[in-house]
């Protein structure tokens, strides 16, 4: 059975372990330095960073459970403002990532209503993400929730440029 819940500190092994599988598997074939990915990885999903992050009362996280096993989450990041919007009530959908065996299989609609929901009870007025130009699955699945491109920006990782489009919509 598939579970959504809110994450706590006690969750940040699986988090961290998660964020780093998921990203891997989604974006690893980009790299041409698989050094670049490691080394982002690691800075990035620490277990030390990951609960520095849960601890901070605007971040909000979700992890789905297939039974007991771990395989997505997400963190919503409350008053995160975008040079793209005029408004100092906005949050950021940061992060959306299930491992690949479970993609596509209408959960991530699910996990994303948790999010907006909560987006929602917050008193923000938009939500926005970043999302990587080439990442068609995920614009489509934005776009599908009425969200639209605002932006773009640029994201290096080591190496690499990585160009990423700024997406947004009304929460209410
Ligand atoms: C982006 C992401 C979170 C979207 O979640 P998802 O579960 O794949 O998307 P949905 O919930 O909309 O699933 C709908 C898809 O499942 C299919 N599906 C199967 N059973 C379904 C059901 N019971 N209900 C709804 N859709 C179902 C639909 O046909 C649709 O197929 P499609 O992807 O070929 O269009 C997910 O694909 C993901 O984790 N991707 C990798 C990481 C990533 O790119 N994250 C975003 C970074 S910005």
């Amino acid at each position: 059975m598939i579970t959504i819940r809110k994450a706590t500190i006690q969750d940040a092994k699986h988090i961290s372990s998660l964020g780093k599988k998921t990203f891997d598997q989604s974006f690893g074939h980009l790299f041409k330095n698989r050094g670049d990915l490691v080394t982002y990885l690691d800075e990035t999903f620490s277990e030390e960073k990951i609960v520095h992050s849960l601890n901070k009362a605007h971040n909000k996280y979700w992890l789905v459970l297939e039974g007991e096993f771990a395989i997505g989450y997400a963190k919503l990041q409350l008053q995160s403002a975008s040079e793209f919007i005029d408004s100092d009530k906005v949050c950021k959908l940061q992060r959306i990532y299930f491992l690949k065996n479970y993609v596509s299989k209408g959960i991530g609609s699910k996990l994303h209503d948790a999010v907006f929901a909560e987006g929602s009870e917050n008193e923000s007025e938009y939500i926005w993400l970043s999302v990587l130009k080439e990442n068609k699955k995920a614009i489509t699945f934005y776009e599908r929730y009425n969200y639209t491109i605002i932006g773009e920006h640029p994201f290096t990782i080591g190496s690499q440029k990585f160009d990423f489009w700024v997406m947004a919509r009304k929460l209410k």
